[in-house]
């Protein structure tokens, strides 16, 4: 197989000030701790640190060149000096993408990016060659750097976009020049630097900027911003939406499911065709997930009952959903480990599996939660407006922790209050202390709220994890 990129092809894309000698890479990234043997190396501004002070580190973990806008000393033969190392890697990934034959698709949301891109990873990789964004690779740095890591070969290709300002998903979607936009829905997240949820439909609705002629739409048809997505995607070019969800015009709509604990059977009709399929993650959320990734894969032209049946093996991600089983006493103890993000729409989703996921004999329903972040003026008011799918989730006992869960702890049931600490940090051994054989407990709240200093104590108040 031939080389990611070659010399020549990097000289062409970037036009440096100067080149180094002769290479071939078959990776690209920003940070030298991940470097592997041979891998271009880009020296980008960051927040607090400068690139530039690991170029030095990068190359000798083995990168093959460094990408850099300063004069540096030592090895000109492993320098590409540029004028600007972040307009550098877009042009990278600019170039990546306008050699590609494959058929690409781009999703951004509120809330299931993440979910839906791993699930159309696994749904396409299963077909062809298949490239998606690491991790959650949705930003300046992180759209680039995937488009930039696309194999000439990929026949298809995932890209999460995402924001947390307005203006940011345009350019990107611009980079990415998609076949097929997906949009998973419009929620109440990053509403604090956004306004109102109009202007975060509206900014969600620029990933249709630059989309490919005969560009596919795939749109939450239950969500209440539909006809405004569907509305900016026609001023944007894209005439062919396909709707997802239950309501009876979506497209791709949800017939009947049965939830369980361990994931979902599922009936669904795509366009005229009827397919069942399992569900391997649970959760009603899920479900529409994965008639999102169902829909992008038959826009990209893909099969669609392979695709359901790779369904059967998609999880839930660690920290958003994935389960582990403690050994506890006698007995065991589920977690629901859900502690890398929250938003109202991602708290109510895990509020829905834990009502619907049954304690052991003698056990109890759990709950930890710390506070949302980025919700601005209208914090207090989301978390207090939680106390509704508390209160139907099941749980005998609600521990809580940060400045706006407090708005919620007051309109817990007396019956169901466990404590409300400042941090995570001082909830964790409460929560740990209350655990016993057979119960279930849920973990969550914002990654800035670190409730994984919550799952951390729990686990380490196990004896060992065991299976299910
Ligand atoms: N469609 C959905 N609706 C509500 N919550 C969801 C949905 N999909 C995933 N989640 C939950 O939201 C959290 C973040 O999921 P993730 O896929 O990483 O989203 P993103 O990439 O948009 O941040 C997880 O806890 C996950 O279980
Ligand atoms: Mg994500």
């Amino acid at each position: 197989m031939s080389a990611l990129w070659t010399s020549d092809e990097v000289q062409r894309a970037l036009s440096p000030i100067a080149m180094s000698a002769p290479f071939e890479a078959n990776g690209v990234t920003f940070d030298s701790r991940a470097v592997a043997d041979g891998d271009i190396f880009f020296a980008l501004p960051g927040e607090t640190t400068d690139g530039h002070a690991f170029v030095a580190d990068a190359l000798s973990r083995g990168a093959g060149v460094a990408v850099v806008s300063r004069e540096m000393m030592g090895a000109a033969d492993k320098l590409i000096r540029v004028r600007d190392t972040m307009k550098a890697l877009v042009a990278l990934g600019r170039a990546g993408r306008q050699r590609s034959e494959a058929r690409i698709a781009s999703i951004t949301g509120s809330v299931g990016k993440t979910s839906t891109k791993d699930a159309l990873r696994a749904i396409l990789s299963a077909q062809a060659p298949t490239s998606a964004s690491a991790a959650s690779f949705n930003n300046h740095v992180g759209v680039p750097i995937s488009l930039a890591r696309l194999p000439r070969d990929a026949r298809y290709g995932v890209f999460e976009i995402g924001m947390n300002h307005p203006g940011e998903i345009e350019p990107l979607a611009r980079q990415v020049e998609a076949h097929v936009g997906v949009i998973t829905n419009v929620e109440a997240a990053h509403i604090g630097h956004m306004g109102s949820e109009e202007a975060i439909a509206d900014e969600k609705a620029c990933l249709f900027a630059g989309m490919r002629p005969g560009a596919v739409a795939v749109l939450n048809r239950d969500n209440r911003h539909y006809d405004r997505l569907v509305h900016h995607a026609g001023a944007f070019g894209v005439a062919k939406i396909v709707g997802f969800g239950r309501h009876p015009a979506a497209e791709a709509r949800l017939v009947a499911c049965r939830l369980q604990d361990s994931g979902s059977d599922v009936q669904a009709l795509i366009g005229s065709r009827r397919i069942e399929y399992r569900l391997g993650a649970a959760g009603e959320h899920w479900v529409l997930n994965s008639l999102a990734a169902l829909a992008a894969a038959d826009a990209l032209g893909a099969d669609l009952a392979q695709a359901a049946t790779t369904l059967a093996t998609v999880r839930a991600l660690p920290g958003r959903g994935a389960r582990r089983w403690l050994k506890f006493g006698s007995g065991k103890v589920e977690l629901l480990d859900e502690s890398y993000n929250a938003n109202p729409a991602s708290m109510r989703a895990m509020l829905a599996v834990l009502a619907r996921t049954e304690p052991a004999p003698g056990g109890r329903r759990l709950l930890a939660m710390g506070d949302m972040r980025e919700l601005g003026e209208h914090a207090d008011a989301l978390h207090a407006g939680l106390a509704d799918a508390v209160a139907a989730s099941g749980a005998s006992q609600v521990f809580l922790c940060g400045p706006h869960m407090k708005a919620l702890w007051h309109k817990l049931a007396a019956a169901q209050k466990g404590v409300h600490r400042p941090d995570s940090a001082a909830l964790a051994g409460e929560v740990a202390g209350a655990l016993r054989a057979g119960d279930v407990i849920a973990i969550k709240g914002s990654l800035g709220s670190r409730m994984k200093a919550v799952v951390d104590a729990v686990v380490a108040a196990a004896d060992g994890e065991t299976g299910q």
